[in-house]
Formats: C-alpha cells, structure tokens, sequence
C-alpha cells in the first residue's frame, strides 16, 4: 500500500470512529454468517459418508442407525443452516448499508461545511464543477467501497480461516498441497494493484476536470451562444470527456485482467484436491464424505484470494477518491476571535497594502478614517482597487501590511460573522437566491415581518416593480434568469442589505444597471437611510457619488485625491476630469474623441 493511500486511510478512519461501534456488530454478523456458509459443504460429506460407510458413518455411531431418521436429521441440519445463514445475511447486509448510508451522508454535510467556512483566499482558487464532483461522485465512490468491501474482508478472512483449518483437520498434506498457489496469488495482487492504484487516480482527476468543464461550460450559457461558440464549447467537454473515458480504458484493460489470470491458482488447487485427495481415498487414507468436501472447499479457498484482488482494487479507486475528498479537508478554515462586538460604524485604514498571493500589490500604503454616520465614495479607474478594498473591510482577505480598525478595534481581533452581520453588503455582481422575493428580501433576517421587507424593498426602489409582478412579493424567482432584469436583481440585493438594519452599508456599484430615474428614486431615499448609518459607495457614475461626506479617489491601489464634490472640482485633478467627461462640460466633440 502506497503512502498516500494509507494516509487517507488513517485520515478516513477519524470520521468512521464514532460509529465503530455499529461497526464491530456489523463485522460480527457478517463473520457468523460466513461461519455458516462453510456449513453445507461439511453437511453435504457428512450426508455421502452417511450413504457410504453405513454403520460406520458418524451419524450411525452417534446412534442413529436407521436410514430415515440419518436423513431426517440431514435435512433439518441443512435447514437450519440455511435459515441461519438467510437471517445473518439479512441483519448484516441492513448494517452495512445503513452504516455505509450515515458514513456518505456525514462526509458530505463535513465536507461541505469545511468548504463553506474555507477563506475566501482558498475558495476563489476550486473549480465549482471539481467541488461538485467531489460532493457528488467522489463520495458516491466511497459509498460503493463501504458498502460492499468491508464485508467482502470479514468474508476474505472467515472463509480463508474456516476453510483452511477444515482442510487440516481433514488432510493437512492435501491441504499444503492446495495452499502452494497462494503466495503467488498475492504476488499478482500487488502486481496489478501497483498498476491499477495511480491509474483509478488519474481517472478521478479527469472526472473533477470534466465536472468543472461542464459547469463552465453551462453557466456560459447565454455567452456561449451568443458568440455562437457552441462547437467551440462542445469540443472542449467531448475533449475532457474523452479523457475521462481514456483514463478509465486504460484502468479497465489491466482491471479486467485480475480474474481471469489469478483463476489459474484456482484451478491448480482444484486439480491438486481432485489427483491427489483421489489417490488417498483408493488408497483408504481418506473417507469419500471428507473427499467430497475437499473437492467442494478448494473453491472457497482460493476464489477469496483472487477477489481480494478485485477487493483490493476497489480499495484503491475509493482511497482515491477518498484522497481528493480529503483535499477539501485541508482548505484553511477562516478563524477569528468569538466575542461579541457592537459596531459603531467608525472605520479607519492605517497604511493598508495587500496583494493577491503572487500577484503585483492592488493596495498600496491606503489611510484614511471614516466618521460613524459619514457616507463616503470611492472612485477611479476600473482596476483601481475599489473592490479589492471592500474585501479587505469584510475580512475575506487579511492586509500583507498595516491594519484595518473597526471603531479602536483591528479587524484581526474581531469576529468576523459578528462584523459581516452588521455591514450591509452589495456586491458588484449580486447574487440572489431560488425562493420567493420576500425570502430573498428576507435571507439573512428570516424573522423579518412582511413590514420589514416591504420598507426595505421600498428604501430600495423596488417595491414599485415587485407589487406589478403577478404575485408580487411571493413571486418565485427560479432557473437561469431568475424574470428579473440586472437593474431589478441590483434593488432586490439593496433590499436585502438594508433589511439587517446594518451600522455599515456598502454598495459597490449597486445601482450600475438602474436607469437614471431609478438611480434618483435610490439616491433619494439613500439619503434617508443612510441617516445614522456608515455609508460606502462605490460607483463609476459620479452623479451617484456627489453627495458624499468624503469622495477618495483611488489609482493603481493609491488614494490620489479626497475631499467633497466640490473641493474636487476646484482641485481641477483627476476627479474634475471625469467628472467632465461624464457631464460633458466643457468638451466638444472632437475633445471628447481626444479623450479616447
Ligand atoms: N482574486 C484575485 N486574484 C488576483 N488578482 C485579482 C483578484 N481579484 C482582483 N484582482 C486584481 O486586482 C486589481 C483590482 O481589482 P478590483 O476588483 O479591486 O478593481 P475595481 O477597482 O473594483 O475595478 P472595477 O471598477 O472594474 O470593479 C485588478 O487588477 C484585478 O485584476
Ligand atoms: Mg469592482
């Protein structure tokens, strides 16, 4: 067994000990049911040394002469070890299942757990489709092992035991005979799992890439055939699809040789038994019953050895999978302090920088402070920063150099949940949920009234636009494009942000896709609810910004230029420059082409 492979399995073990318990009465079952398998055979010699040796048979030397009552006997033996036998095969085989069943599921909801609470840094860097495929199939992998391998062990080690220490009680020199194959069986087990352990890992890691095709591919959509790329795209999934397929030829071409050629060991112990056992009973050394049984139990004896080979295999492909399910486990967790916290809205950047991973620095040296109650913008170019710095507030990434303070305490000794609970954020790309409007509306304050939703839907201007859909607030919003458009799911997120009552409220470019009379409703009733409230706002239009205590302007991850509308405008900079561009002021056509 490889390293790694062990390694998931000693990492594995940690998530099936609390239910050990049901494990070992599962084991036992399936041990005493493969105790009573080996029954019939020895029923079977017993019965043909019953018909043959006559007085001598054991049952007649038990004292059971007559032929009928010999037989009667028989079948009620063989009955109740048939019964027997049903009755554990049923109570082993619900065991197993319910265990493997609880073992999925607790994987499943820890795995997705750890991933939920994994940093933002380790998170953004999965494929979707590769995560996907690893909740889904990889587990579903697993699940298969667990479901089956764990008794066809128990079953290994009982039939390999009761059968051998048969064969000696009855001919220990046909049985070392029979046994001669054995090392070599192992041999060739090894041998063909050497090969077959990487190739299942290859085939798994061509499943995540397929998975994580599929979900780009799909979530394109609308792209996808706008650019009339369907054949591009369909290329690239018959592609990764192929590959897939090819790693799990080249898994199948030695799979499929495993049984076929460690049946050879089989055949050889059968023929041994049959020659020489043969021999021994003309010569009187062995009775015909024991014979019998011999020739019957070389068969379980071998056969074990070579579907421990397809055991084993199996063994591989779920430690396989169980190694990429594993990877999950080990995305850092976000960590922070766990005490309670009251935001007064105070914010304050003491010589900032930060930079994503490898990447050049995005933030350069920022300070500024931010009064409780301020509403504050930030602009610049695209590029600049602006969202990069929201991430920093929100605690999705930590400064590579200086601190964030919220009030006089620095973000690295806050409890990040407790924060993200009292700021209302809207993100440049929002995000809404499969559910009505109300349940959107209401997504992070279930316990909101239909009061609360509706003033926030209207502090958003969006209540206008819900009440005119045909079940307003219970409308469902479901699949691809959700009915809305981009400016509605915009007010719908605002909606959402403002329902928390948050101390801070930030909106990176939330009101992009409103038109200019929405944009007035918003702005006109951000001016009431940013009252008492830390407001950031981040916007390409300026007319949305030009109210702000404070305007930053931010370049290449440097504040350039700060101050009011109007202190700006008289600074003649950077900002006075877009903000003629934006109006038109002062430039004619020719300047405004100039300017491209
Ligand atoms: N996850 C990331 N990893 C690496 N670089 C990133 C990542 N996210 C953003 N960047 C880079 O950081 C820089 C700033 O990005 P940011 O999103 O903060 O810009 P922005 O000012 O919000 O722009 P826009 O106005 O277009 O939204 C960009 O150059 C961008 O390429
Ligand atoms: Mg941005």
């Amino acid at each position: 067994m490889k390293n790694s492979t062990l390694h998931s399995f000693v990492q594995l073990f940690h998530y099936i000990r609390p239910l050990r318990k049901d494990y070992a009465k599962a084991a036992f079952y399936s041990f005493f049911s493969k105790f009573i398998d080996i029954l019939p055979e020895i029923l079977l010699g017993i019965a043909i040394n019953t018909v043959v040796e006559k007085e001598n048979a054991w049952l007649a030397r038990l004292g059971f002469t007559s032929l009928k009552i010999q037989l009667l006997l028989l079948s009620l033996m063989t009955l109740m070890v048939y019964g027997l036998g049903s009755l554990f095969e049923y109570l082993y085989s619900v065991k197993w299942w319910r265990l493997t069943q609880r073992l999925q599921h607790n994987f499943r909801v820890a795995a997705f757990e750890h991933v939920q609470q994994s940093t933002m840094a380790s998170f953004s860097k999965q494929k979707t489709g590769n995560l996907l495929s690893i909740l889904n199939d990889d587990i579903n992998q697993l699940e298969r092992f667990f479901e089956e391998g764990i008794d066809s062990i128990v079953d290994f080690f009982c039939s390999v035991l009761l059968t051998s220490i048969t064969f000696f009680v009855l001919a220990p020199k046909v049985a070392l005979l029979v046994m001669l194959p054995i090392p070599l069986i192992i041999y060739g087990n090894f041998f063909f799992q050497a090969k077959l352990g990487p190739l299942y890992f290859t085939v798994r890691q061509k499943a995540g890439a397929l998975g994580a095709r599929l979900a780009n591919s799909l979530l394109g959509m609308l792209t996808v055939k706008s650019l009339v790329a369907e054949q591009l795209e369909a290329t690239k999934i018959r592609q990764a699809s192929q590959a897939y397929q090819d790693a799990n030829f080249n898994a199948i071409r030695w799979h499929a040789m495993v049984s076929p050629v460690l049946r050879f060991a089989v055949l050889w112990g059968f023929i041994v038994t049959l020659i020489y056992g043969g021999f021994l009973v003309a010569e009187g050394q062995l009775d015909l019953g024991a014979y019998s049984t011999l020739v019957f139990l070389t068969q379980r004896l071998l056969t074990p050895f070579v579907n421990m080979a397809e055991i084993m295999i199996n063994f591989r492909r779920a430690m396989a999978s169980a190694a990429r399910l594993l990877q999950l486990f080990q995305l850092p967790r976000e960590v922070s302090p766990n005490i309670p916290l009251r935001l007064r809205g105070k914010i304050t950047f003491s010589s900032v920088s930060f930079a994503y991973e490898q990447h050049a620095p995005t933030l350069n040296k920022l300070s500024f402070t931010i009064l409780p109650g301020q509403t504050v913008a930030f602009v610049g170019a695209t590029g600049a920063g602006k969202s990069t710095l929201l991430k920093l507030l929100l605690g999705f990434y930590l400064p590579t150099a200086g601190k964030v303070f919220f009030d006089a305490q620095e973000l690295r000794t806050i409890s990040l949940p407790a924060l993200r609970r009292q700021i209302g954020f809207v993100s440049q790309e929002p995000f809404l949920f499969e559910g009505t409007i109300a349940e959107n509306i209401s997504y992070a304050l279930p316990t909101a009234t239909r009061e609360q939703i509706v003033q926030a839907a209207k502090n958003a201007a969006a209540h206008e636009f819900v009440i005119r859909l045909p079940q307003g607030y219970d409308t469902r919003l479901e699949g691809r494009d959700y009915i809305l458009s981009g400016g509605q799911k915009q007010r719908i997120s605002i909606a959402r942000a403002l329902v928390r009552d948050p101390a801070i409220l930030i909106l990176d470019e939330a009101t992009s896709a409103v038109d200019n009379a929405t944009e007035l409703a918003i702005q006109k009733s951000l001016a009431k609810i940013s009252q008492g409230r830390t407001t950031l706002l981040i916007a390409h239009r300026l007319s949305t910004v030009k109210q702000a205590d404070q305007i930053f302007v931010l370049k290449s991850g440097e504040i350039v230029e700060q101050g009011t509308h109007h202190t700006l405008l008289k600074q003649d900079g950077l900002y006075a420059n877009l903000w003629k561009l934006q109006t038109g002021e002062n430039l004619t056509h020719a300047e405004l082409l100039a300017e491209e």
